[in-house]
């Protein structure tokens, strides 16, 4: 384990490791306008949702690593405490990232980054016409959190208008997660794409009372062949199968199998009924999973 104390680290390298462990993060292209109207638009990776009721978010433009200097996004919102929080897809990703480029104030990114303007209908800056999603803000504090090179200032925004393009809805009028199609900032260059392949879904723990992973049989919880997310499904179930539900698994063909094909090597038919249920909870059907590893170990 490489252990670093922040204080031996230069803030260039405190900025590489973070931003390599903290990812991926979402991306806040934040449009904003000077005192005088001029339009200002960058991307901002130090960004989050922070509050429902009331809806706010934070995004953070930080001082200049390499001269401490302020950026424009700064100057702007300490003006005019307004915002347009847009959300990038991958369409728009490299667009957004020509954006980011050190332009000289009063510079409309915009037009340097090929983006379109529409008129928002409470705040003065302009929304990106391309982004799926478009929040109207305003800014309701500024945080320094600190002076030197990398500190980073908090923006919490408060969202008072959401539009959101028709074609990311699904049927019941929901943002469909796959066509909204995100992309988020990692470390260095990298970023990564939202896709049918990247996406995946855990049932919320909330629903019901797990029973948690200490509350799993030794033998099971300590088995070479589930993984810690297996343990995290299993510890997840409300109450164990009863005995007559046990012993009812070994009807299924595969199971019955198993017990036929290897009736004198208890090891190698755990290890069999393991793996069935570790295939079992891959595919959601937890309560299979448990009852074949529960049956596994009366058999021992
Ligand atoms: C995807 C992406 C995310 C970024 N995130 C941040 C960030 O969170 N904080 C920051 O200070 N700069 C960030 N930057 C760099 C700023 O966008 C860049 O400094 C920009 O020039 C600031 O513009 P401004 O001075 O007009 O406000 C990011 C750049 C990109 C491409």
């Amino acid at each position: 384990m490489l252990t670093l104390k922040i204080s031996d680290l230069k803030p260039a390298e405190i900025q590489n490791y973070l931003q390599y462990a903290i990812a991926p993060r979402p991306i806040c292209f934040a449009s904003t306008v000077d005192i005088k109207g001029n339009v200002n638009l960058s991307p901002f990776s130090f960004f989050n949702i922070f509050s429902t009721n009331p809806p706010v978010c934070i995004f953070s433009p930080a001082r200049r690593v390499r001269d401490n200097t302020v950026k424009h996004t700064l100057e702007n919102v300490l003006n005019v405490k307004e915002c347009v929080i847009n959300i990038v897809n991958y369409d728009m990703v490299q667009q957004t990232s020509l954006a980011s480029v050190d332009y000289p104030k009063g510079t409309n990114e915009f037009l340097k980054a090929g983006f379109t303007e529409l008129a928002s209908i409470i705040v003065k800056p302009p929304r990106v016409a391309e982004a799926p999603v478009q929040l109207e803000c305003i800014i309701q504090d500024i945080i320094a959190l600190g002076d030197q090179n990398g500190a980073g200032n908090l923006i919490i925004a408060e969202i008072k208008m959401i539009h959101i393009k028709e074609e990311i809805l699904d049927e019941d009028g929901n943002i469909d997660q796959e066509k909204i199609d995100l992309v988020a900032r990692l470390g260095g260059d990298w970023y990564c794409r939202v896709t049918k392949d990247s996406l995946f879904k855990v049932p919320k723990p909330v629903r019901s009372m797990g029973i948690g992973v200490d509350s799993i049989p030794f033998a099971i919880r300590n088995s070479k062949i589930l993984t810690g997310n297996d343990l995290g499904r299993l510890g997840n179930v409300e109450v164990l199968p009863t005995l007559q539900e046990i012993e009812r698994v070994r009807l299924i063909p595969e199971i019955d199998k198993i017990f036929k094909s290897d009736p004198d090597d208890p090891i190698v038919r755990s290890i069999y009924l393991q793996n069935f249920a570790k295939a079992k909870l891959e595919t959601g059907d937890v309560l299979t999973a448990w009852k074949v590893l529960l049956l596994d170990q009366q058999k021992l």
